[in-house]
């Protein structure tokens, strides 16, 4: 069986649930330790709770309630799983939201809580994460989760793709920052994922689908399999680097 991540910790916000639960499955299936830190427990389409899951798998997972807009617990997360694992190799600042509106709409309360969670959540998540990690002889690996929104411009969606170009910079930025210690720092762009913020949360695709020249949605599972390359070993010379998981929307 290959580990690509033994004997690593990683901790992944919005774990619960969609993108997040896949990258914390997948992490524990390659030997990693993980915490899911997330607001909720119970996946937002249903299941049995993400580290059960993987506990049920063979895998090692703790849950830790977290809410990414407030530093104290993210702190208090990071704080855990160094407690629990001794180490923090790998941090996934996944947990994201989305309201689309049109710019004329978007009222101040709208917009505090979209980049409290998609911007303000990924910026201090990466600082807890770098305090330990600038103290690991190993370094760490630090995987944010922009979009293709943090690339280019959505219909009726201007707060999403505002804080998704906020997260695909600020990860080149600390890609400069951070590199010297032994941090790298990457992001994905995911296009068109199948999860409760695409079935349920009555976003529309905007015509996303009809202009991805593979014709479909992506998986979770697709999702995570680019998280695993930027975590591992494997992208050892990789940081600054936006990955985009798009089907070609993008291309
Ligand atoms: N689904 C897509 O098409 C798509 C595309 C590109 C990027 N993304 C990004 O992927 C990430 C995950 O989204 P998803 O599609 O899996 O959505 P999702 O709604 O299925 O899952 C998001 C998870 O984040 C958690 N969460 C929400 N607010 C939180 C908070 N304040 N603190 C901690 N956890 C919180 C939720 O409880 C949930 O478990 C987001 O950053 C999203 O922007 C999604």
């Amino acid at each position: 069986m290959s580990e690509r991540l033994r004997g690593k910790t990683a901790l992944v916000t919005g774990g619960s649930s969609g993108n997040g639960r896949a990258i914390a499955r997948r992490f524990a299936e390659e030997g990693a330790n993980v915490t899911v830190a997330d607001v909720r427990e119970d996946p937002r389409m249903g299941g049995e709770p993400t580290h059960e899951l993987v506990e049920r798998e063979g895998g090692a997972a703790q849950f830790v309630e977290c809410d990414v807009s407030s530093i104290a617990d993210l702190r208090a997360a990071v704080d855990t799983t160094v407690e629990a694992y001794g180490s923090l190799d790998v941090m996934v600042n996944n947990a994201g939201v989305e309201r689309q509106l049109a710019l004329e709409e978007v009222t101040e309360e709208d917009y505090e809580w979209l980049m409290e969670i998609n911007l303000k959540g990924v910026y201090f998540g990466s600082q807890a994460a770098v305090e330990v990690m600038c103290e690991q002889a190993e370094g760490g690996s630090i995987v944010n989760m922009s979009s293709i929104a943090g690339i280019r411009g959505l219909a009726n969606s201007s707060l999403y793709c505002t804080s998704k170009g906020g997260v695909t910079n600020l990860t080149r930025q600390l890609a400069v920052e951070h590199g010297p210690a032994g941090v790298r720092v990457n992001a994905l762009n995911p296009g068109f994922i199948e999860t409760a913020m695409t079935m349920e949360d009555g976003e529309t695709a905007g015509g996303i689908l009809d202009q991805t020249p593979l014709g479909r949605a992506g998986q979770p599972e697709e999702v995570a399999e680019a998280a695993l390359y930027l975590a591992s070993d494997e992208s050892s010379f990789v940081t600054g680097h936006n990955l985009v998981i798009d089907g070609g929307f993008t291309a």
